[in-house]
């Protein structure tokens, strides 16, 4: 990280160099298509796709890439508010951005009023287009504090959050959702509710309760009622494992634009193959030639923004989502386990790349 802000510091052009141009390229080509599509508050997404807040996944290097497939908006990983009231640099560092992934929704967690209010107005000032509070997640570390999905077992506390943090910035807010804390619940409806009269600019659920984590399925006709029932735009989230199930989403349910998360952290591309499919086209034949060129970039830029020990660390299990599915992966995953040099890295994937070769 040190290596990439001196970096910043020298002359932002260096960084991400290629990440940045090809998204630009591709930013070019769709606006033209896909002009005017959605707004969020007065953000205007130039189509419908969404990558979702992924904690340890969604850093600049991956929304680079995720931009460089055509989607409309790229969402931070979850930020801590008291992180950055709190001045820490790992928690400010996650604020990093560049023009060219823009706009960017920086998303926050917390349940502290006072305290979500001034890490949103630092958000605002560190350039972010939209500010969205983090109403889902349901990792133990964070509801046991009172945030993410807890707060949606707390209708008073999540009203003073976002009432607060409405009065505190101008920037477009959004909130993120599940369907409530148990099955019996769907305190979904109520906390949209609260969230559209304190001002919210759109809402997005994933219909899952607190209690389910994962497990189970997205409840997509939930999506399609809570549409019915807010005036601000919906985003529908859960269970997009392929192009036709965005397109299957917006179908089904009238939400104004879809958020994918897990099919893309494998697959960033995802995003030209849904834009395809929206365009009415049959969504493109996989490419393992285009699969491994990304998987070079990422790990190059990767290392580029966190420097090598950092990245590699971290490629050795993102590595391994790019190659399932595909053959003989167990044994790239064994194989990018112990990476701990660039060169060592791009030699895996090339090695690998080469016993594929058969079906290159
Ligand atoms: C590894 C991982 C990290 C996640 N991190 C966040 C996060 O930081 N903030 C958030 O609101 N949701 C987070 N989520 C939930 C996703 O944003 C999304 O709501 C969920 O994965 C359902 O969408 P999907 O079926 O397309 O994956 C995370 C999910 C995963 C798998």
């Amino acid at each position: 990280m040190q290596f990439f802000l001196a970096q910043v510091e020298q002359g932002k052009d260096t960084v991400c160099a290629s990440l940045r141009e090809s998204a630009v390229k591709k930013n070019a080509n769709d606006q033209r298509q896909f002009a005017n599509f959605m707004k969020i508050g007065s953000v205007t997404l130039k189509n419908k796709t969404i990558l979702a807040p992924l904690a340890g996944i969604t850093n600049l290097p991956f929304r680079l890439l995720a931009k460089e497939a055509g989607c409309a908006l790229v969402c931070s990983e979850m930020v801590s508010a008291h992180g950055l009231i709190n001045k820490s640099k790992r928690t400010e560092q996650m604020l990093d951005s560049l023009p060219e992934e823009k706009p960017l929704s920086v998303q926050i967690f917390g349940s502290q009023p006072d305290v979500m209010a001034e890490a949103a107005r630092f958000v605002e000032s560190s350039g972010a287009d939209i500010i969205d509070l983090n109403f889902g997640c349901s990792v133990r570390k964070i509801i046991k504090t009172g945030s993410g999905a807890a707060l949606m077992k707390t209708p008073e506390t999540a009203e003073a959050v976002i009432k607060a943090v409405r009065k505190a910035v101008r920037t477009p807010l959004t909130i993120k959702l599940r369907a409530g804390w148990n099955p019996a619940d769907n305190q979904a409806f109520e906390i949209s509710q609260i969230a559209e009269s304190c001002g919210v600019d759109a809402i997005t659920i994933h219909p899952r309760t607190a209690k389910q984590g994962f497990s189970g399925h997205s409840d997509w006709a939930l999506i399609a009622k809570l549409k019915k029932q807010v005036n601000v735009p919906v985003i529908g989230n859960g269970d997009i494992f392929c192009a036709d199930d965005a397109i299957a989403m917006l179908e089904q349910t009238g939400c104004d634009a879809v958020m994918i998360g897990r099919m893309a952290i494998g697959n960033p591309w995802i995003f030209s193959h849904v834009l395809a499919r929206m365009r009415g086209e049959a969504e493109p034949t996989a490419d393992l030639q285009h699969r491994f060129e990304i998987m070079t970039r990422y790990v190059q830029e990767s290392v580029k923004y966190f420097g090598e020990e950092i990245a590699c660390r971290m490629m050795r299990s993102r590595l391994c989502w790019f190659a399932k599915g595909l053959r003989n992966s167990s044994q790239f995953r064994k194989s990018v386990n112990h990476i701990s040099t660039e060169t060592e890295a791009l030699q895996r994937i090339e090695d690998y790349k080469e016993s594929l070769q058969a079906d290159l």
